[in-house]
C-alpha cells in the first residue's frame, strides 16, 4: 500500500489544525508533526493523503478534533503546579472574598482553561475549601475544559497516581484523597462535586458549555498557548477577555506574556507570576514588559488591598508583599525556564555510575528542588564535577525560592567558571528576582561582554532599561536585539529561551517599538 504524503499537502495540513485547534507546529518540527499524523490517519483507517485531504475538506467535526487532539495534545499537569502561582491565586481570592462579603453576594466564578486531567481545577477547589470556611453557604462554579476528551475521562474519574502527586505534601493528599491501592488516591466527592468539567477547543470563537460572558474571576490558562500561533493567541486572548467579569483576572505563565503584547490586559506586579488584570482602558505600554499598574503604599501594598487586610485583622493570614517591580518576561526565574540548558550541561559533567548525582538532576526536573540540593550537597567530587554541582545547587535554589542561598552558589559557579555568560545571566535572573534590577543590570552586561550576541539577555537588558527609565539606551538595546534576530530564522528556538522563537521575540519587540513610539 502506497503510505506517503505529499510535503505541500503536510503543511496546508499543519496549517489547518493551527487554525482550527490552535496547534502549531513550526517548520523545524514538521516530522513530529507527520509521526502523530499518522496516528490520525491509521485510527481513522485510511492513508495519509486520503485522510489529509479529507480533513481538509471544511472546518473540522468534532468527532474528527477528539481524534486529532488524542494524538497532538500533551498531558503534562500536576497538583498545586507551580506554588507561588498558588500563593498569589489565594491572595487574590481572599481580597475578592472580602470584597463579595462585605456586598452579601456570596459568589465566585473560576474557570480553567486547558485543564488536561483536572489537576488545576481541583487544585483550586481544594483551596477554596480550606480559605472559606463557610463555602457551604457561597455559590461557587468552577469549570475545566480542554480539546482532549479523553483527559477530560480521566478528570472526571478523579483517580490519580504518584506524578499527579509530586509536589503535594501527603497530609493534604490523605485529607482529600482515598487510597484506591496499586498507587492510586481516588479524590473525595466533596472535592470532586465542585468542578464541572466540558470539552472546549480554545481556537473557536464559542464560548463552552458553562461558560457565561462576563462572569468569570479567574481564568486559569498555563502551558496551553506556549505553542500557539501568534494569530491564535490574539484570538484566544479576545474570548478569555470577553469572558470575564470588569476586574477578571487572567493567569498564564511568564513565559506566555511573550505572546501578549496585548491591549485587552494589565499586568499585575507579582514577580515570577504572570497575572493578568483585564484592562478597564488601553493599557500604556503591551504587558510583556509593562510597569506596574498596581499603586503600592508605604508598605508595599496595593491600598484597597491593605484596608481589607486590616478589617480582616484577626485572621492568621499574611498577605504576600507584592513587589513594586515587574521583572521582564524572559528573565522570570521560573523553573527549568531559561536555565534549563544549563542545567542540561551541568548533568553531561556528572560520572557515569554516579548515582546521586543523577537523582539530584531527576529530582531537579520534577521540580523537587529540596530534595535535589540534600543530594547535592552528599555528591563527592568523584561523581560530579564541582563547577556542574555548584551550578545545580543555585538553579535548585533559585527555583525554590531561597534567593540568597541561590545567589551564594551561583558566585561559587562564577568563581570555578568566569567565563561563561550563562552563569551571569542565571544570576541576573536571581538578582532580579531579588528586586535588585541595578546588580540584575550589571550582570546583564557581563554576560553580553561575555557573548554579544547573546539575544535572550540583550532582550531582558533592554527590558530592566526600560524599566528603570533609561528609554534611549533600553531603545538601542531592543533595536539591537532586533538586529541579532536577524541571524535566526523565523522559526528557530532561541537558546536559553525554552522555546521562544525568533519570529515571536522580533514580533514583540516591534510592537514594544512601536508603542513606545
Ligand atoms: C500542558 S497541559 C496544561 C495543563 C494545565 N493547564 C497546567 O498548566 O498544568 C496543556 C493542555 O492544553 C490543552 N489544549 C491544547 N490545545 C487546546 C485547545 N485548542 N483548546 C483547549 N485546550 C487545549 C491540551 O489538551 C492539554 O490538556
Amino acid at each position: 500500500m502506497h503510505n506517503e504524503i505529499d510535503n505541500a499537502l503536510l503543511l496546508r495540513l499543519n496549517d489547518h489544525f493551527a487554525d482550527q485547534l490552535g496547534l502549531h507546529f513550526p517548520v523545524n518540527r514538521i516530522q513530529e508533526f507527520k509521526r502523530n499524523f499518522k496516528q490520525v490517519a491509521k485510527e481513522f483507517g485510511m492513508e495519509l493523503s486520503s485522510c489529509a485531504i479529507w480533513l481538509l475538506n471544511g472546518p473540522l467535526t468534532q468527532d474528527q478534533i477528539n481524534v486529532i487532539a488524542y494524538h497532538y495534545t500533551i498531558g503534562e499537569t500536576y497538583f498545586f503546579r507551580d506554588p507561588k502561582v498558588f500563593e498569589v491565586l489565594e491572595d487574590e481570592l481572599r481580597w475578592l472574598i472580602s470584597r463579595r462579603r462585605r456586598n452579601n453576594s456570596k459568589y465566585l466564578h473560576l474557570w480553567s482553561a486547558g485543564c488536561c486531567t483536572g489537576e488545576e481545577p481541583y487544585s483550586l477547589a481544594m483551596m477554596l475549601k480550606r480559605i472559606l470556611p463557610d463555602i457551604d453557604t457561597w455559590h461557587i462554579s468552577i469549570v475545566g475544559t480542554d480539546i482532549n476528551p479523553e483527559f477530560l475521562k480521566k478528570a472526571k474519574k478523579g483517580i490519580y497516581g504518584a506524578w499527579s502527586f509530586r509536589i503535594l505534601p501527603s497530609v493534604v493528599r490523605d485529607k482529600f484523597f482515598k487510597d484506591v491501592g496499586a498507587g492510586k488516591y481516588e479524590l473525595g466527592p466533596e472535592i470532586r462535586n465542585m468542578v464541572q468539567f466540558t470539552i472546549g477547543n480554545l481556537a473557536e470563537t464559542k464560548m463552552p458549555q458553562g461558560i457565561v460572558p462576563g462572569s468569570i474571576d479567574i481564568i486559569m490558562c498555563r502551558n496551553v498557548l506556549i505553542y500557539f500561533h501568534q494569530d491564535q493567541i490574539t484570538k484566544v486572548l479576545s474570548k478569555l477577555n470577553s469572558a470575564l467579569t470588569d476586574d477578571g483576572l487572567l493567569v498564564v505563565t511568564p513565559i506566555e506574556l511573550l505572546g501578549i503584547a496585548d491591549k485587552l490586559f494589565e499586568r499585575l506586579s507579582y514577580p515570577g507570576v504572570a497575572v493578568l488584570k483585564k484592562a478597564k482602558r488601553p493599557a500604556p505600554f503591551p504587558v510583556g514588559g509593562a510597569p506596574s499598574t498596581v499603586h503600592h503604599n508605604a508598605l508595599g501594598m496595593d491600598s484597597d488591598r491593605l484596608e481589607i487586610d486590616l478589617l480582616n485583622s484577626g485572621a492568621a493570614y499574611q498577605f504576600p508583599v507584592p513587589a513594586t517591580a515587574v521583572p521582564p518576561p524572559l528573565a522570570m526565574p521560573e523553573p527549568l525556564m531559561s536555565v534549563s540548558a544549563a542545567v542540561g550541561e551541568a548533568a553531561k559533567m556528572t560520572a557515569p555510575d554516579a548515582e546521586l548525582a543523577k537523582t539530584a538532576q531527576r529530582f531537579f526536573e520534577q521540580g523537587r528542588y529540596k530534595e535535589c540540593v540534600a543530594q547535592l550537597l552528599n555528591v563527592n567530587p568523584s561523581q560530579m564535577a564541582e563547577p556542574a554541582r555548584v551550578t545545580m545547587l543555585a538553579l535548585a535554589y533559585s527555583n525554590d525560592g531561597d534567593l540568597p542561598a541561590a545567589m551564594t552558589w551561583i558566585d561559587k559557579a562564577i568563581g570555578h567558571d568566569k567565563l561563561n555568560h550563562s552563569l551571569y545571566y542565571i544570576k541576573a535572573t536571581i538578582l532580579q528576582a531579588q528586586g535588585k534590577i541595578a546588580d540584575a543590570i550589571a550582570a546583564l552586561r557581563q554576560a553580553l561582554f561575555l557573548a554579544p550576541e547573546f539575544v535572550v539577555a540583550e532582550f531582558n537588558l533592554a527590558s530592566l532599561l526600560f524599566q528603570t527609565g533609561k528609554s534611549a539606551e533600553a531603545a538601542k538595546r531592543f533595536r539591537n536585539t532586533l538586529k541579532v534576530l536577524k541571524q535566526y530564522n523565523e522559526n528557530d528556538i532561541l537558546p536559553e529561551s525554552e522555546g521562544i522563537t525568533a519570529g515571536r521575540l522580533t514580533k514583540i519587540i516591534e510592537a514594544l517599538l512601536a508603542e513606545a513610539s
